[in-house]
């Protein structure tokens, strides 16, 4: 958004107005009555000292009118940063840089159960057709966990009676570490998460936990399985999700070449792949997809979970309707913070699922998030006080396409190595 000119006479007037009474009061009754100056010689240093004052303010509004405003707080200081800092004796503290701490993804989702019946109930179930009112789809159906990274490759999910939902189906593969389920992020654990598919209409479509209840138990296997679990074979709707979200905080892939980098293995990234790797910390990708699990809404690191995408409203998200949610009027709003583990395996992308191309995605978020321009977005030329007290033109910060593939590649070494192997051996088959 670009500043408005009522915005710098917002500033400018009041500012003006409070120097030219400043200057009055002070050259009548301090510098005039010092000096022993007449009437006119106290109205004529007036003048000649509002003159300074005025071009003082019209520089200001020139350098306020010609940047952009910045409306939104988007680079927040990495809190490892602010943490240590603050620990740290004396103000020069604050000035001390402390680099950016990559870490390798725990072998284990936080509270994942040790139980093995309760986490094999949960798979029965997750593949459980009785789950849905056709008696066809399953959870696995949208989360296919070796054929389609955990998601459905497809751009927005197919429910019952080939309904298509409004969103892409996200990986359940890692989901155990987000800190909030959903794209908007409105479930707040897995378990609140995983009766909402059953009852969604366009999803599963059942009407009622109830009927998921009478379902299961029509099903002679699961009164022996609820009970191994559970202790008694009663079976309810909150054991079903309580099982369900077992099963999935077992679903962790650690094993990607990054992983193996930062675990010490010193050729497990190409060169492109650690370009890319310092890209994403210098551009800035770090400051929301951070920690493990590349993601400021994990359970690993305490971020800000949702952030406003687009943030810098742009033609590149526009063209996909990023910006456009359908029945809302149009605009950024919230969105989780997606991890970004085995991202290159998960496509197409973004909530709606409008982009298919991975360097596509990355030239959104380079655009919309952090204000970065890259090839086709002509960067824009702000103007800024230099040490000198100079204003000057800056070019605004742009990756190239080089830039682009790099980072592209970093984003591909985040995959797990067992499912790339299931998918090439998919498509080869
Ligand atoms: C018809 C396709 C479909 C089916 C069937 C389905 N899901 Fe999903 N799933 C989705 C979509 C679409 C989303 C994202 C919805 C949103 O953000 O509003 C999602 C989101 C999720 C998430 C959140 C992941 C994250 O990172 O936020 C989890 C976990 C999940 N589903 C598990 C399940 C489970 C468990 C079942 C079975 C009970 C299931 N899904 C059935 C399509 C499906
Ligand atoms: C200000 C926070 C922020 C920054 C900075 C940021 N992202 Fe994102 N990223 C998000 C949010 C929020 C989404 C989810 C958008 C949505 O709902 O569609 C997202 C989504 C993505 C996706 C799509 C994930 C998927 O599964 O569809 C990719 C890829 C991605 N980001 C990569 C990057 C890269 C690379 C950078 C650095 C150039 C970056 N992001 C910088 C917040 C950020």
């Amino acid at each position: 958004m670009e500043t408005g000119l009522f915005d710098v006479l917002g500033v400018a007037g009041p500012a003006l107005l409070l120097a030219l009474v400043v200057l009055v009061s002070m050259v009548h009754l301090e510098l005039g009555p010092f000096t022993h100056l007449e009437t006119p010689g106290k109205w004529l240093l007036t003048a000649a000292l509002g003159a300074g004052v005025l071009a003082f303010i019209f520089k200001m509004s020139v350098a306020l009118y010609l940047n952009p405003k910045p409306d939104r707080l988007l680079v927040l200081p990495h809190p490892d940063f602010s943490r240590r800092a603050a620990a740290l004796p004396g103000p020069a503290a604050v000035l001390q840089y402390q680099p950016y701490q990559w870490q390798a993804l725990p072998a284990r989702a936080p509270g994942a159960a040790t139980d093995p019946a309760l986490v094999e109930l949960g798979r029965q179930l997750f593949n459980e057709t009785a789950l849905s009112a056709d008696g066809r789809l399953t959870c696995a159906s949208c989360h296919d966990l070796l054929a389609a990274a955990g998601a459905d490759g497809q751009p927005q999910a197919v429910g019952i009676g080939a309904q298509v939902g409004p969103r892409n189906s996200p990986t359940v593969w890692n989901s155990g570490f987000q800190s909030v389920l959903f794209w908007d992020g409105r479930a707040p654990s897995l378990e609140a998460q995983a009766t909402g598919p059953i009852l969604n209409p366009v999803e599963m479509g059942l009407s009622s936990g109830a009927e998921a209840e009478r379902r299961l138990q029509a099903l002679p296997a699961y009164g022996p399985a609820f009970r191994q679990a559970f202790g008694d074979p009663d079976i309810s709707f909150t054991r079903v999700a309580r099982a369900l979200a077992a099963y999935e905080r077992t679903l962790v892939t650690a094993d990607s070449p990054y992983d193996r980098y930062v675990q010490g293995d010193q050729n497990a990234l190409d060169p492109a792949q650690l370009r890319g790797m310092r890209l994403f910390q210098e551009t800035g990708c770090i400051n929301c997809h951070r920690g493990p699990a590349f993601s400021d809404a994990s359970l690993l690191e305490k971020g800000a979970p949702l952030r406003i995408f687009p943030a810098f409203p742009n033609p590149l998200a526009r063209r996909y309707g990023l910006d456009q949610e359908a029945g809302q009027p149009p605009g950024p709003r919230a969105w989780r913070v997606p991890s970004l583990r085995n991202v290159a395996l998960t496509g197409p992308y973004f909530h709606n699922g409008r982009v298919r191309e991975l360097k596509e995605a990355i030239r959104i978020m380079a655009v919309s998030q952090l204000d970065v321009a890259v090839p086709g977005v002509t960067p824009r030329q702000r103007f800024l006080f230099g040490a000198d007290g100079q204003l000057q033109s800056v070019a605004q910060r742009s990756l190239s396409e080089a830039d682009i593939d790099d980072l592209a590649a970093f984003l591909d070494a985040l995959s797990s190595a067992r499912l790339k192997t299931a998918l090439s051996g998919r498509s080869g088959a």
